[in-house]
């Protein structure tokens, strides 16, 4: 099944499976102020982005799914665009934060998207991609799940997502979580 199906089927019930994120977190890590933009890459719902709208001077968010989108729309996100995050919208060093959350595993050609994030960045800013660790068990079988269902998925591990975005910047740095996921992050 098409991936945007997908996604287009679960919108209506995503936040209450997922669960909500506190966006104190959020604002701490991604350095956000009034003065800066935010781009929420396979943003979904805006489930976590949404909370973060009134920290930021510009939320943007795209998604290919437009139910996806709807639901984030209803929470009041206005700057969405239903595109593949492999071509973002935006101009060359536009943007001053941009968050990828549990999303990366699910785009074709991650390598190409992490390209797509440095591009669109400005220099000085800040790039979050927040995966799940697959060095934990229960990601493993997470990620096994998904390969049955056929979802195209595939979960690289915070080193090999490191290595990506060391092609552009060698200022990343992978920070662990309490949660079954890692941030890496990375400055331009
Ligand atoms: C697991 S959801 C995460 C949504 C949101 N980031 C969150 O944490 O709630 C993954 C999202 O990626 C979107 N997606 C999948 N492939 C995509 C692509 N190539 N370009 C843009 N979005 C894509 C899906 O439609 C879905 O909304």
């Amino acid at each position: 099944m098409p991936i945007n199906i997908l996604f287009d089927i679960l919108a209506p019930i995503y936040d209450r499976v997922i669960g909500d994120r506190d966006p104190a977190e959020m604002v701490d890590v991604l350095e956000l102020s009034n003065e800066v933009s935010l781009l929420d890459v396979g943003g979904g719902t805006g489930r976590v982005s949404s909370d973060l709208r009134k920290h930021v001077s510009n939320l943007y968010l795209v998604d290919l799914s437009l139910t996806m989108l709807g639901e984030a729309k209803k929470k009041g996100i206005q700057d969405l665009s239903s595109t593949s995050s492999e071509n973002l919208p935006f101009q060359s060093n536009s943007i001053d934060r941009i968050m990828v959350m549990d999303a990366l595993h699910h785009f074709p050609n991650q390598e190409k998207v992490i390209e797509e994030l440095f591009r669109v960045v400005k220099p000085g800013g800040i790039i979050l991609i927040e995966e799940p660790d697959i060095n934990r068990l229960l990601v493993k079988l997470i990620a096994i799940a998904e390969k049955l269902a056929l979802m195209g998925s595939h979960i690289h591990s915070p080193t090999e997502i490191n290595k990506m975005m060391r092609k552009f910047s060698s200022n990343i740095n992978i920070i662990p979580n309490e949660r079954i996921s890692a941030w890496i992050i990375g400055r331009k």
